[in-house]
């Protein structure tokens, strides 16, 4: 099933999807709570440590969290990002094969494009809201107003370069309706366990406008 009221419902919770790493377990609640508690319910764990599953598992037991799992690229991550208890999914890119295992799976997907092809060929699956990777590296706000002329029916995530200082920008664009980025809890922040310095960036990044 291609849950696209889902995915539409995850991107109306906040502005900003934050992009996380996290290599310790014992970090996901707190981190997750922070989060939460800044106003950024919607968290992508991305499958880049040992600990990423786990770390699912423990942010999906907090409270208003809804927990998914980035870089899925095989088809195991996806039944494995499925059984941690993640509740959608986000691609860096396309494949058919990954397409299907995430349909197949019922895993509700915010799969990568990042051009006007791989939107394309989303959008003949059913996909109506897309993650724009790497946001910067692919053109950026250029490339997504580009977009918007002949794919109307197409909205955008933009992940990969987006900071505090563009956000705003990629937010105010007609195709976007939420952003990703690893900048509201980065790696040394986490380490540090830094809490309350990570909830008052979720706060700032969910007062965005869009
Ligand atoms: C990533 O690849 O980690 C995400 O796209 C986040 O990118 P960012 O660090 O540029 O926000």
């Amino acid at each position: 099933m291609n849950d696209t009221a889902y995915v539409r419902e995850l991107a109306a919770l906040a502005p900003i999807i934050p992009v996380l790493v996290v290599e310790d377990v014992a970090h996901a609640v707190p981190l997750a709570e922070a989060l939460v508690r800044g106003g950024l319910p919607v968290l992508e764990v991305t499958l880049r440590t040992d600990a990423a599953l786990d770390v699912i598992a423990a942010m999906a037991t907090v409270k208003g969290a809804r927990v998914g799992a980035g870089t899925l690229v095989t088809v195991e991550d996806v039944a494995a990002a499925q059984k941690a208890g993640s509740t959608f999914g986000v691609t860096p890119g396309s494949p058919a094969f990954l397409i299907d295992a995430c349909l197949e799976a019922g895993l509700a997907l915010l799969p990568g494009a990042a051009t006007a092809t791989e939107a394309m060929t989303l959008q003949a699956r059913g996909f109506e809201v897309l993650k724009f990777f790497p946001a910067e590296g692919a053109g950026g706000i250029k490339t997504l107003k580009g977009l918007s002329g002949p794919l109307p029916m197409l909205s955008f995530c933009p992940t990969g370069g987006v900071t505090p200082e563009n956000a705003r920008d990629y937010l105010s664009l007609s195709n976007v309706v939420c952003a990703g980025g690893s900048w509201i809890a980065p790696s040394s922040l986490v380490k540090a366990g830094k809490w309350a310095e990570i909830e008052e960036r979720a706060r700032h990044a969910a007062a965005l406008p869009r």
